[in-house]
């Protein structure tokens, strides 16, 4: 742990959403998470079709080495995630059965791989992204289409049976950028929250940008924190070409707007109850590796650490703000 590290200086853990194969093959990339951050989150290793390709196949060699390299190295896995609409093998998106056979299904899945990490995931991610852009329950979504509305109530409830101790969170993107999205979270979440589902925390994504105000991010985080519940910055990035210009280049300018940035939040989040800040993740360790660029088809720098794997100035703000 180098002196002056983020896990070091944070009081909160500090995580980042890691490839498994750039942890196995990338120097500079594992030695950035072993000495700055106290948390991980795979970035893809733990999602449906990555854990369960085949209906009664599942393959945990990707995520039992994070959570072994996360044991070894002292950080805290964060689990993400148990459903979504979206990174489904084919076997579910085809598959035909009842409703009780597609309940079985969910709660084959969600009690393995809860199962399966029993003590070694703190939290997770149980539904992502449930919400669609009106702020209602989102249609095209295979769960809610043949289990309807309350598939994410029981997706809590099998979670929690399977491993108490761990952490549920809802998480979901737009608190930020859209009143609806954040009003119909918000809505859903304290739903849950009254009729007694074990929840534990919210998510915020944070795929956020620099046309977004920081008074805009800092009324989501505490919209958040007014649930009562732990709130995470679960994915965080700030895009600095929000506009995709293809000709785009990182100038001081924008670096030093971008430290400004990442400040602002931090200092947001740190003023937070402390027992209700679970943590902050960004999504993706460095610009070299940062999943906007194949998103976007365009340049992005949105991360603390550079193409080399070096501190940017958006990591001296991160300090500052702590
Ligand atoms: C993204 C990954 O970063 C990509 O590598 C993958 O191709 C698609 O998923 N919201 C989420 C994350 O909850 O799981 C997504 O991750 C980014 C948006």
């Amino acid at each position: 742990q180098a002196p002056g590290s983020l896990r070091e200086l944070a009081p909160f853990p500090v995580g980042a959403a890691v490839s498994v194969s750039l942890l196995q093959n990338n120097a500079a990339y594992r030695q950035v998470m072993t000495t700055e951050y106290s948390s991980i989150t795979a970035e893809n290793a733990m999602k449906f079709g990555a854990l369960h390709p085949g209906a009664t196949t599942y393959n945990w060699t990707d995520a039992d080495y994070l959570v072994s390299f996360a044991r070894q190295h002292n950080l805290r896995v964060h689990g993400h995630t148990l459903l979504w609409y979206n990174s489904l093998p084919g076997w579910v998106t085809n598959f035909q059965g009842d409703s009780a056979a597609w309940e079985n299904l969910m709660r084959t899945h969600i009690q393995t791989v809860v199962t399966h990490f029993k003590g070694q995931v703190q939290g997770w991610d149980v539904v992502n992204e449930a919400i669609d852009d009106a702020g209602n329950l989102r249609s095209a979504n295979l769960w809610r289409q043949h289990l309807g509305d309350r598939y994410i109530d029981r997706a809590f409830q099998y979670a929690h049976a399977a491993d108490p101790a761990a952490l549920l969170f809802y998480n979901d993107y737009g608190h930020e950028y859209s009143d609806a999205r954040r009003n119909g979270i918000l809505k859903l979440v304290n739903d849950l929250k009254a009729r007694g589902i074990p929840i534990d925390g919210i998510g915020l994504q944070l795929h956020t940008s620099s046309n977004i105000s920081d008074a805009r991010i800092a009324s989501a985080i505490s919209a958040a924190a007014a649930t009562g519940l732990r709130v995470h910055v679960a994915e965080l990035d700030i895009s600095m070409n929000p506009g995709r210009s293809a000709g785009a280049t990182f100038t001081p300018a924008l670096a030093a707007a971008q430290k400004v940035k990442y400040k602002a939040l931090v200092q947001t989040y740190k003023a937070l109850p402390p027992a209700q800040r679970y943590g902050l993740t960004t999504w993706n360790v460095a610009d070299a590796d940062t999943w906007k660029r194949a998103d976007c088809a365009c340049p992005e720098w949105p991360l603390p650490f550079d193409d080399s794997y070096a501190r940017k100035p958006a990591y001296d703000g991160i300090v500052e703000g702590l």
